[in-house]
């Protein structure tokens, strides 16, 4: 049995809605045919944009969106992405080597922001600061967002669909600036970062401006950026992080090892919040700037998705696509991704002082995504449920939780490689009166009772019970199952006691004052 104390009295900070938010790169079949299917479709669209995509992310609350990469940032011109659809350029898309496709821009920065405004969610534009001048970038953000009628971008803007500005309040100042994004020194890129970051202001003073963070534990970056832009520098609205954790076996066959060696890199996402965190404060920066995880997720080896076999679907492939080759980073998720996925945004809500975005990677037909989607088929994976289940914590004010947590340790042959990981994942927070705890078991083996204390919160006798569970820890929905992984609910007794099955999560909604 398992003791948690959930503290109604001792908030950590409000869990800002935009944690649960998404990732879309110009990238394998994310956008050509994951998202834009084209208004001449016989799939179900709006405005070119795959319809069921569109109302399943609007179902989940989703809060903002990334969007043009990734490296794919590093080439993108916006004015290619503008005008009419058929006069747009095809040029080189940064993944080409990998996959062979062109980039057709049919999907621009109006149909991008159409997407996000139909699912409700903010546009978060990564700016190439790799290969277009800060000139270019001010033309973008007054393309976007000068008001009607005033200049001349903004009457381009009109004159291509929009007259009211398109809103657009995230801007990002380069994408992994110390790889694909310029391949720069810290110390130059925080150069770099004042000179777009200064005009970028000027442009728009309410654009939030992200700057380019460390990628997993690189500590040395963000000593070497901070460093450079220190405390009196005001301009940076928040700093970046990139966390993948992958390696671990075969996305749909690991072994039960594998499962344990997941979730520890998983984990560890917490001491890159911590340490990452710590230099924004160490550099007095923290009234000003939160950590932005702008791309975070499981990074299995490419091929397990449905693509690989696109044919015996009878999908079409997009027309950037015309020899069916295999969308570029596409894995299939199992109940080992929902719970990484379940136990990382535990971790963002009990971190939620520290951290103002993040976005997982990547939305659809990529690494960690939340739907495979082919020609007709467009299907949810077990953290799309994940993120359903846990939508409630949006918003809401985050509770600090004791206890014990239990430790599960996994011993191997040279004791010095031992690791263990908790056996319960959880976090609370309370949002109108409700609160809404998610507990995942992370063991892979044993179901977990759970005996929670609610201290100075009254609870109501009745509460929600969600369940993310399945019979196997492989499950996964697939074109031919689609609902292998699924939530249920129910309403029942709540007596403080859970019990959460193996490799599962479960979150309990209930009145309390
Ligand atoms: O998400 C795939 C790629 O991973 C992104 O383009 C890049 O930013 C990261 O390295």
């Amino acid at each position: 049995m398992y003791r948690i104390t959930v503290h109604g009295d001792d908030r950590i900070a409000k869990i800002e809605p935009d944690l649960y938010g998404h990732f879309s790169e110009h990238i394998g079949g994310v956008f050509y045919d994951g998202i834009w299917v084209g208004e001449d479709s016989k799939i179900p669209n709006i405005r070119g944009l795959r319809l069921e995509l569109v109302e399943k992310l609007k179902a989940i609350g989703a809060p903002v969106i990334r969007w043009p990469g990734g490296c794919f940032a590093e080439t993108y011109d916006w004015r290619d992405g503008i005008g009419p659809r058929e006069e747009r350029p095809t040029r080189i898309n940064w993944w080409r080597n990998s996959d062979g496709r062109y980039e057709p821009n049919s999907v621009g920065t109006h149909e991008f922001v159409d997407f996000c405004r139909l699912v409700g969610a903010e546009p978060y534009i990564a700016a190439n600061i790799t290969s277009l001048t800060p000139l270019d970038i001010r033309d973008w953000m007054d393309y976007c967002n000068s008001p009607a009628g005033t200049t001349t971008l903004a009457r381009e803007r009109e004159k291509n669909g929009s007259r009211e500005p398109l809103n657009v309040k995230y801007w990002g100042v380069g994408n992994e600036t110390w790889g694909g994004g310029g391949n720069m020194t810290g110390e130059m890129y925080a150069h770099e970062y004042r000179k777009y970051a200064v005009i970028m202001e000027n442009a728009d003073p309410h654009a939030q401006l992200i700057c380019s963070g460390a990628d997993h534990n690189d500590w040395r970056w963000a000593h070497d950026v901070l460093g450079v832009l220190e405390s009196s520098y005001r301009i940076m609205n928040g700093f970046s992080l990139h966390f993948y954790c992958g390696a671990a076996g075969d996305p749909l066959a690991f072994s039960e090892e594998e499962w344990y060696k997941q979730l520890r890199q998983a984990l560890d996402i917490e001491r890159a919040i911590q340490r990452n965190w710590g230099f924004v404060v160490g550099y007095g920066m923290e009234k000003r700037a939160r950590l932005v995880i702008d791309e975070w997720g499981c990074w299995h080896p490419g091929g397990s998705g449905p693509s690989s076999h696109m044919k015996d679907y009878g999908i079409e492939p997009a027309p950037n696509n015309p020899e069916g080759v295999q969308n570029l980073f596409e894995q299939q998720s199992t109940m080992r991704d929902g719970i990484v996925a379940a136990a990382t945004l535990n971790m963002f809500n009990n971190h939620a002082e520290k951290i103002k975005m993040a976005t997982v990677a990547q939305l659809v037909n990529n690494l960690h995504c939340l739907f495979l989607a082919g020609g007709p088929y467009c299907i949810t994976t077990p953290t799309y449920h994940v993120f359903d289940m846990m939508k409630d914590h949006m918003g809401g004010d985050a509770l600090r939780i004791s206890g014990d947590l239990g430790e599960i340790t996994r011993e191997q042959e040279d004791r010095r490689r031992n690791y263990s990981v908790p056996n319960l994942s959880v976090s609370a927070s309370k949002k109108d009166g409700v609160l809404t705890l998610t507990l995942a078991n992370l063991s892979v083996t044993e179901a977990a009772d759970v005996k929670l204390n609610l201290s100075c919160l009254e609870a109501a006798p009745e509460a929600e019970y969600i369940t993310f569970t399945a019979d196997d820890p492989h499950a996964h929905n697939t074109y031919e199952e689609p609902d292998k992984v699924h939530l249920t609910r129910e309403t029942k007794t709540f007596d403080g006691s859970v019990t959460v099955p193996a490799f599962s999560a479960v979150t309990v909604r209930v009145r309390a004052e």
